[in-house]
């Protein structure tokens, strides 16, 4: 199959829902197959059905806790099998919390944000890079977001988590490359994309989704909230060797707001 990433291998976390699956459907529609993974096994499983059911045998599916390693070390170990290789990881799933302020704020809401947000990170790039290296032209795609760059009051451990996946990236980036061994790791930064992450905004607002997301609008610049193939676009570029001299990079999807 021809396509921009034709004969790649991506595992992507978080797969069944919003970024995942726009993610899902650009990489297999672009020529890779897709190993998707989520604690949702229900969702990835219909989606992996969908996608083959255009692009046959592209797609698999597996349940997935990203914060286990003994997950991880199966997971990838299957993808790879199934895949015959892999020479893509996107480190997608992740959460939000409560709005929560310093004398409020627990260490069980940083806990979990910490061990689903960043430390998952870690283990997927522990577990994958053995594969990625022998895949190699290779890709670590980790989805942080423009709270890991800027930050707001409440948003404490969601922003510390991205911003630790966003200076992680760095690290990676440059143990592969004096190690030579041709893996490129970069970060993408949402700002709101429209998926059901932003469902406490939607019920802020009495349900009414358009409102929310007027709201959700005013500090960007080109006066809308993303859609999820705005990022898809960003990660299909990163995910390909048009990328081939990017690494240690942030990527901003934010349609102009950190340019304020
Ligand atoms: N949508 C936005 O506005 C936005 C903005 C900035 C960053 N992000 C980031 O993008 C990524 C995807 O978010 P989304 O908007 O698609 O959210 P979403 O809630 O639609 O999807 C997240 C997915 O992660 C899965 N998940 C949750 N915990 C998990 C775990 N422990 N193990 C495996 N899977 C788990 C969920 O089941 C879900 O399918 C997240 O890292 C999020 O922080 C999103």
């Amino acid at each position: 199959m021809m396509g921009r990433v034709a004969g790649k291998a991506a595992l992507i976390t978080g797969a069944a829902g919003g970024l995942g699956q726009a993610m899902a459907w650009m990489l297999a529609r672009e020529g890779a197959k897709v190993a998707l993974t989520d604690v949702n096994l229900d969702g990835v499983t219909e989606l992996a059905g969908a996608i083959n059911a255009e692009i046959a045998g592209s797609a698999f599916a597996y349940a997935h806790d990203v914060t286990r390693e003994d997950q991880w070390a199966e997971v990838v170990a299957r993808a790879a099998a199934d895949m015959g290789s892999l020479s893509i990881l996107v480190n997608n799933a992740g959460v939000g919390g409560p709005l929560a302020f310093v004398e409020t704020d627990t260490v069980e809401n940083w806990q979990r944000q910490f061990e689903i947000n960043l430390r998952s990170a870690m283990l997927g790039c522990k577990y994958a890079m053995p594969h990625l290296r022998d895949a190699a032209p290779a890709s670590i795609i980790n989805i942080s977001s423009i709270a890991g760059l800027a930050s707001a009051p409440g948003m404490g451990a969601y922003s510390a988590t991205k911003a630790g996946v966003w200076m992680y990236t760095k690290t990676l980036a440059l143990e592969a490359a004096k190690a030579d061994w041709n893996v490129r790791c970069n970060s993408v930064h949402p700002v709101f994309i429209k998926t059901p992450i932003l469902d406490p905004f939607v019920a802020m607002a009495a349900g009414d989704e358009a409102k929310a997301h007027e709201r959700l609008s005013r500090g960007i610049p080109l006066k809308r909230i993303g859609e999820p193939d705005d990022v898809a676009y960003c990660v299909l570029y990163l995910a390909s060797d048009e990328s081939k001299f990017v690494t240690g990079s942030e990527f901003r999807i934010d349609g102009g707001m950190t340019a304020q």
